[in-house]
């Protein structure tokens, strides 16, 4: 049986994923904030740690009892992130800080550990990362400065480990999706169109084939999930 990590795992495309990967039969390690319980029912019985992703010490701590539990991680999906509204003038550094805190360095952190982890591996891995529109689309980015530029370092981030995983077998993908209709964004904007939104399911859909054997064959790695909008 295949296993994927999936941090994140108790949000909303969190859930998602973990219920994608179950029904193609993968087991789950899902990473959950330090004191968390999985708030839905698995298909089958998941794997969870807590980890304060944002720390790197905890990160790397957890992640190593991890792979001492599950030696061969093959997918590795870190889906931790958060936004945050704002233009220039009323974003200061604070806020800059703290969402480059959560949606670069909880991937970083994780990704390190398992980027290394796959390369020793003798079928290498698969990791996903999540961008946002915002951050290669100005436009969608004008009042959201912060999170715009935090997720914009993810970009960067999976090009270089594809540099580095070539000779690896370690690939790297950025997933980016346009507004996802969940709850919040619902309760935010209650007169948007949410058909035009794209279902965390049709996500983690993809996550799940792009990350798959038969998704080797792709050679984008970006892939936008912009739904209708
Ligand atoms: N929602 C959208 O419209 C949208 C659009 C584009 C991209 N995205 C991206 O898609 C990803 C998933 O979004 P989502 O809507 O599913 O978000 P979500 O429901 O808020 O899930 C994020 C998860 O990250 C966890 N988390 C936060 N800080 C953490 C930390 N320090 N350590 C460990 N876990 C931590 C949260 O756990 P706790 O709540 O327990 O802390 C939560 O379960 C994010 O990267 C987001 O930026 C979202």
């Amino acid at each position: 049986m295949k296993n994927v990590l999936i941090t994140g795992a108790g949000g909303i495309l969190g859930q998602a994923c973990v219920t994608a990967f179950q029904k193609k039969g993968y087991q789950v390690i899902a990473i959950l904030s330090p004191g968390k319980k999985l708030s839905y029912a698995p298909i089958d019985p998941v794997s969870v740690y807590n980890a304060d992703l944002m720390n790197e010490s905890n990160t790397q701590e957890v992640l190593a009892q991890v792979i001492k539990d599950h030696p061969s991680i093959d997918i590795s999906l870190f889906l931790v992130g958060g936004f945050a509204m704002g233009t220039i003038d009323n974003t200061d550094g604070s806020m800059v800080k703290k969402m480059i805190s959560l949606n670069f360095e909880t991937a970083y952190y994780s990704a390190k550990v398992m980027f290394s982890q796959m390369a020793k591996q003798k079928n290498g891995g698969r990791m996903a990362l999540v961008g946002a529109r915002p951050s290669i689309d100005a436009k969608a980015g004008k009042g959201v400065l912060a999170y715009a530029l935090s997720k914009s370092l993810i970009f960067k981030l999976a090009e270089l480990l594809n540099e580095e995983g070539k000779e690896k077998n370690v690939v790297s993908s950025v997933f980016v999706p346009s507004i996802i209709d969940t709850p919040d964004n619902r309760k935010a904007m209650p007169k948007a169109n949410t058909d035009l939104w794209v279902k965390p399911e049709e996500i983690a859909e993809i996550i799940e084939f792009a990350t798959s054997e038969k998704g080797a064959v792709l050679r984008e790695s970006v892939i936008k999930i912009y739904g209708k909008s």
